[in-house]
């Protein structure tokens, strides 16, 4: 087979998206648009992959560093046709085969690339100079036209400011995927000009470049027309998300996983989620975040770059964020795991339970009202409700240490940095200072005063009696 080399173009500013962040930066699930077509071609096996950027260029380049890309920078942006024109000083000597995507193209699917490669590279003979995607746009305004002669042959792209009446009604596009042989590129790109409307070096004149030299255009054709959508304004960005979004969805209940109500289910690109899991409506899966297997996630609950053990259910409106839940956790209704938060199997996290950067052994329980911080808790453990570790000085972060099967009355307050040992029983009310061995009871607790009929006397000669 082949080689196959590919080159993005993604250095046009975005003027619409009215934006100081270049356009191909811009989010869709999670990931920057730019994303999308880069990681297809990788999954679709092309050997170097340059990246044409200009506007915004350092962001970009910082953006996709670690990827394995060749950047090259259009100085200026003058036209589709120019920008190949600078990759191509990246290719010198390249010989196979060069598929141009543009990076505000997020939808494309990888079957689509896969059918114009084969379809490009079937038989020896005739083969085609350039191939190209093609689709029927009820609206086309904006596209190049596809021009066909009467064998319906290929002829040229027409954009649409270079259109004639006629040619304007043609409904079939170009969606600037394109197929190009090495060679022909080598050859014949730099005999473009800019003769047009826009001034412009257009890629697509080498399609009718390639006709007049009596070389082959072949091209392949897709009915779903929202996989070729342009972003080109932040209200096709919330279309193409709003697509992608139904797309990623889809795959995971393909795969086994209940979505309740995928409308409302934001799911960003690379969660992973296992089978017979439920999602309910409202809830954000975001960043790096794997959930296993017979979850429940709860509605409006948000859990990013976290990881969710098999079994675990994360009742309603809880938020984690950088954290390991272990298997058949037992979290919220409204519970926060903030980063660094590491909970072993079995645990049970209950409302209005705030843990950050602590470990949690199996079985611990904090039900209700809490704040865990700095935290290394045993496991078996029992925090009543409206224990605080108090963590923070005001000028150091210290460490709490519940060893095993500690119970930890209600309202109890550990200043860190404190040790209670295995077993020990902190009385509710308690505020512990000094470090508890194993097996002892702390408590901490004024004298309880009770005066007998005091209530009588205060209120007499108050008309209340
Ligand atoms: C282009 C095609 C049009 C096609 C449409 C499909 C041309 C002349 N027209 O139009 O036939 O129907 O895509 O979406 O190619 N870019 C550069 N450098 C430049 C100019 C553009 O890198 O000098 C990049 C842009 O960042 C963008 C891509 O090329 O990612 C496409 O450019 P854009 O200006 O959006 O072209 P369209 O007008 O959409
Ligand atoms: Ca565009």
């Amino acid at each position: 087979m082949k080689n196959l080399a590919a080159v993005v173009l993604a250095a046009g500013k975005g003027t619409r998206m009215k934006s100081e962040k270049p356009k191909v930066l811009h989010e869709i699930a999670g990931k920057p648009m730019l994303f999308f077509p880069v990681n297809l071609l990788k999954n679709s096996g092309a050997g170097r992959i340059v990246l044409v950027v200009g506007f915004g260029s350092e962001a970009v380049v910082e953006a996709f560093s670690d990827q394995g890309l060749s950047f090259v920078t259009q100085e200026e942006q003058l036209g589709t046709g120019h920008a190949v024109m600078c990759a191509l000083k990246e290719l010198a000597g390249f010989t196979g085969d060069v598929l141009v995507l543009s990076g505000d193209v997020p939808l494309i699917r990888e079957e689509t690339v896969k059918t114009l490669l084969e379809h490009h590279r079937k038989g020896n003979k005739d083969k085609a100079v350039i191939s190209i995607v093609t689709t029927i746009e009820e609206n086309p305004k904006g596209y190049g036209r596809i021009v066909r002669n009467e064998h319906g042959a290929i002829t040229s792209i027409v954009e649409e400011k270079d259109c004639d009446s006629h040619q304007k009604k043609i409904k079939e596009v170009n969606t600037g995927i394109y197929l190009f042989s090495a060679d022909f590129l080598h050859s014949n790109i730099k005999k473009l000009g800019k003769e047009n409307a826009q001034g412009e070096y257009y890629l697509p004149d080498l399609i009718h470049m390639a006709v007049s030299q009596a070389l082959r255009v072949d091209s392949i054709s897709i009915t779903d027309a929202t996989e070729v959508m342009g972003v080109n304004n932040r209200v096709e960005l919330a279309k193409a998300a709003s697509h992608m979004r139904a797309r990623i969805n889809e795959e995971h209940m393909v795969s086994g996983v209940t979505i309740i109500d995928p409308l409302s289910t934001y799911i960003d690109s690379g969660v992973i989620v296992g089978n017979d899991t439920v999602i309910y409506p409202g809830v954000r899966l975001s960043g790096a975040t794997v959930v296993g297997k017979k979850c429940v996630i709860e509605e409006g609950s948000v859990i990013t770059s976290s990881k969710v053990g098999d079994g675990t259910a994360i009742k309603s409106y809880s938020v984690i964020e950088d954290s390991e839940v272990g298997k058949e956790n037992a979290i919220g209704p409204f519970a926060r795991l903030r980063p660094r938060t590491i909970l072993a199997d079995k645990v049970r996290i209950g409302n209005f339970v705030e843990v950050k950067k602590s470990t949690i052994g199996k079985g611990s329980k904090a039900n209700h009202l809490t704040y865990l911080g700095d935290s290394i808790i045993g496991e078996g453990v029992n925090i009543g409700a409206g224990t605080i570790t108090c963590n923070y000085d005001g000028v150091n972060k210290s460490v709490t240490t519940i060893e095993d099967g500690v119970f930890v009355g209600s309202d109890s307050q550990l200043i860190a940095p404190v040790t209670i040992g295995k077993g020990a029983y902190v009385g509710s009310g308690t505020t512990v200072t000094k470090d508890v061995p194993p097996g002892s009871l702390v408590v901490t607790r004024a004298p309880e005063k009770v005066i007998e009929g005091w209530t009588g006397r205060k209120l007499k000669g108050k008309g209340k009696g």
